[in-house]
């Protein structure tokens, strides 16, 4: 779907053409695109500052049905980000317009001081990700994703980064991957049903598919992610994914939570927060669609991910508040409160890992608090490491990717809210405060000495707006981080 082409302007035959206009400069090269641009800016609303738009249609001397030129607002502003933007944009304008191609005009790099590359790779993931629409459910598909997205750029540009078109359309299709999964109602993705899709999907790479029955998991003690399924009728599953390229020997492992629908379990949520539980196997997306995406790419690191998934719910059968229970570790939990069953998934999740496959780094992503999102917001993540160095790699490819991190403190001291009169450990804090570092806390009481991150996604997996190139639902927050992330630790 997405092309690099080099051609004369003057004798293509175009559906839709986008160009992109600073409001200060001019970032184009094409004797053409300038001429157009003038004619743009003889309409008195458009000047290219930041979000205008104009469209023109059946313009002289270019045979193009429309012109769309979108402001990009000062050149100093112009960052990767903002191209995606632009681009997302641009090709959802395009799809209401009911064309099926689009010729986007790619800026000149040496203008914008972005790298070429970053600049063709940001563009192309803004229109990818901008032209899906997820409308599986809906009887009558009133729009259409286009067929062709085409990039013009010059004959040398086209030849040196032939190669880039397919490794982000690859990338893009994983983000993809991971929003229909999570935008999928909860009764089409229980438990055992997830674990096939996710499957099935994976042995077409030819990963290695591991996926644990609830008898397994009962026969392996993992009496945690048990715990929490003991409330529903559908059985859970825990789905283990292995890439093994050769020659490749250190392995990082990443855990997603699966809770394919959040109920609160006996401490039920209240209506309005049950609105949108379907979302909270959005760690489980991510990890099995960057799996997935890997393989696709053919990276050259080992990798496993491990997948825990359940459904909390309430029901005679269901866990109750003041039960304990014992962990796959060995410890046990008093269970405080029946909602805060992420932790209790993951932790089994993750000794799982450790003890079986002793992984050299650990990341683990989870839908996992309403205190993260109180903290940073619907938009940004919160991650919890005691290692710098892989911190730090983390929050540079969500500064990269636009997926973005910050960092949380994780103080000893308030390992004393986590404690239990009766168990080894309490699965909420005993104040309401700090709940997302009371939570990765007690993630990190099972993380033995592995090299490990917690990354809670509760925020930023899930919209509720649309917004430039991510429709409402799931967002595939991650998928891009963590691919970037794997080229940081080991490029
Ligand atoms: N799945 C939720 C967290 C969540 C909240 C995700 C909002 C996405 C949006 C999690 O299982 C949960 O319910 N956490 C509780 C923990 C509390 C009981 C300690 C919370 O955040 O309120
Ligand atoms: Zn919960
Ligand atoms: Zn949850």
């Amino acid at each position: 779907m997405l092309n690099l082409k080099s051609v004369d302007l003057k004798k293509e035959k175009i559906e839709a053409l986008v160009i992109p206009v600073c409001e200060d400069t001019n970032i184009h090269q094409d004797q053409t695109i300038r001429s157009l641009i003038k004619n743009a800016q003889k309409v008195k609303a458009f000047k290219g500052d930041k979000d205008d738009e104009v469209v023109l249609y059946n313009l002289p001397k270019i045979n193009a049905q429309s012109i769309i030129f979108l402001g990009l607002g000062k050149l100093e502003k112009v960052d990767m980000e903002s191209l995606r933007t632009m681009a997302g944009k641009a090709v959802k304008g395009v799809i209401k317009k009911k064309h099926t191609a689009v010729l986007i005009a790619v800026p000149l790099a040496e203008k914008i001081k972005i790298d070429i590359q970053n600049i063709l790779e940001a563009m192309m993931e803004g229109a990818f990700l901008g032209n899906h629409l997820f409308d599986k459910y809906k009887k009558e598909k009133k729009l259409h994703p286009l067929k062709r997205i085409d990039f013009l750029v010059t004959s040398h540009e086209a030849k040196t980064y032939q190669s880039l078109p397919s490794r982000i359309s690859t990338v893009c299709q994983g983000t993809i991957l991971a929003r229909e999964w999570v935008s999928m109602p909860p009764n089409d993705k229980r438990p055992e049903l997830f674990a096939q899709s996710i499957a099935r999907l994976a042995r077409k790479e030819n990963l290695k598919v591991t996926v644990l029955s609830e008898k397994e998991l009962k026969q392996k003690k993992l009496g945690a992610m048990l715990a929490v399924a003991a409330g529903s009728s559908n059985k859970p599953n825990m789905v283990i994914l292995e890439y093994n390229p050769l020659n490749a020997k250190k392995t990082i492992a990443f855990v997603g939570k699966g809770v394919t629908f959040d109920s609160g379990g006996i401490n039920l949520k209240p209506t309005a927060s049950l609105a949108d539980m379907k979302m909270d196997m959005s760690g489980a997306a991510a990890v099995a669609a960057t799996l997935i995406t890997s393989a696709r790419l053919n990276l050259s690191i080992k990798l496993l991910g491990v997948i825990p998934i359940v459904e909390n719910m309430p029901s005679g059968a269901a866990s109750r508040p003041g039960d304990i229970i014992k962990s796959y570790d060995g410890k046990t939990v008093e269970i405080g409160n029946t909602d805060a069953e992420g932790r209790l998934i993951l932790i089994d999740a993750i000794s799982y890992t450790i003890k079986k496959y002793r992984p050299q780094t650990l990341i683990d992503l989870a839908t996992l608090t309403g205190a993260c999102v109180v903290a940073l917001g619907e938009k940004i993540a919160g991650i919890f490491s005691f290692d710098d160095k892989l911190a730090e790699n983390i929050i540079l490819s969500g500064q990269k990717t636009h997926e973005r991190c910050w960092r949380m403190p994780m103080p000893d001291d308030y390992k004393e809210l986590i404690k239990s009169d009766f168990a080894d450990l309490n699965n909420v804090g005993s104040t309401r405060y700090g709940g997302a570092i009371t939570a990765a806390l007690f993630l990190s009481e099972f993380v033995e000495d592995t090299s490990w991150a917690h990354i809670d996604i509760a925020g930023p997996a899930y919209a509720k707006k649309e917004s430039s190139y991510c429709g409402v639902g799931g967002t595939g927050f991650g998928v891009r981080l963590l691919l970037d992330v794997m080229e940081r630790l080991y490029p």
